[in-house]
C-alpha cells in the first residue's frame, strides 16, 4: 500500500470558514474522509496541519526518509516566504508535490512566486480541493516523467 502524507500549512485549518469565495465552503477533514474512502486499500493517507513553519519542517523530516512514499504539500502562505521549507524539501528523500486550492497566478502578485516549486517534484494549483487528489494521482505513478 502506498503511503502518502498530506501536509497543510497556516490557516488551512480554517477551510470551510476562511474566504469561502476563494477556498470553498468545505472543511478539510470532511474532504479527507472522502479521499480516504476513494483510495481505501490502495493508498494510506496521513494528515498533518500546522500554523507553524518549524512544525512543517519537522514533519517533512519525520516523513521524508522512508516513513511515507510521498508528500502532498500545501504550505499556504509559507509557499511564498519559506527558505526553510525549500531546504527541507530538498533535504528529504521522498517526492513532494506542491498543491494549492486556488489558482495563485490569478491572484495578488505576491502569490505568483513560490520558493518551494523548484524543490518539488511538480506543482498543481487552481482545482479547488481536487488539487489534493491530483497530487495523490501524481505521486501514485499516474504521472509520467
Ligand atoms: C494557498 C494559496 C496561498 O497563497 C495562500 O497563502 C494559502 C492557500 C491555496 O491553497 O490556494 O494559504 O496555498
Amino acid at each position: 500500500m502506498t503511503k502518502i502524507l498530506i501536509l497543510n500549512g497556516p490557516n488551512l485549518n480554517l477551510l470551510g470558514r476562511r474566504e469561502p469565495g476563494v477556498y470553498g465552503s468545505r472543511g478539510f477533514e470532511d474532504y479527507l474522509a472522502d479521499l480516504r474512502n476513494r483510495y481505501a486499500g490502495q493508498v494510506e493517507l496521513t494528515y498533518f496541519q500546522s500554523n507553524h513553519e518549524g512544525d512543517l519542517v519537522d514533519k517533512l523530516h519525520e516523513a521524508g526518509f522512508g516513513a511515507v512514499d510521498g508528500v502532498v504539500l500545501n504550505a499556504g502562505a509559507y509557499t511564498h516566504t519559506s527558505v526553510a521549507l525549500h531546504d527541507a524539501i530538498r533535504a528529504v528523500e521522498v517526492p513532494v508535490v506542491e498543491v494549492h486550492i486556488s489558482n495563485v497566478h490569478q491572484r495578488e502578485p505576491f502569490r505568483h512566486h513560490s520558493l518551494l516549486s523548484a524543490a518539488c517534484r511538480g506543482v498543481i494549483c487552481g482545482f479547488g480541493l481536487d488539487s489534493y487528489r491530483l497530487g495523490i494521482e501524481a505521486l501514485t505513478g499516474n504521472a509520467e516523467d
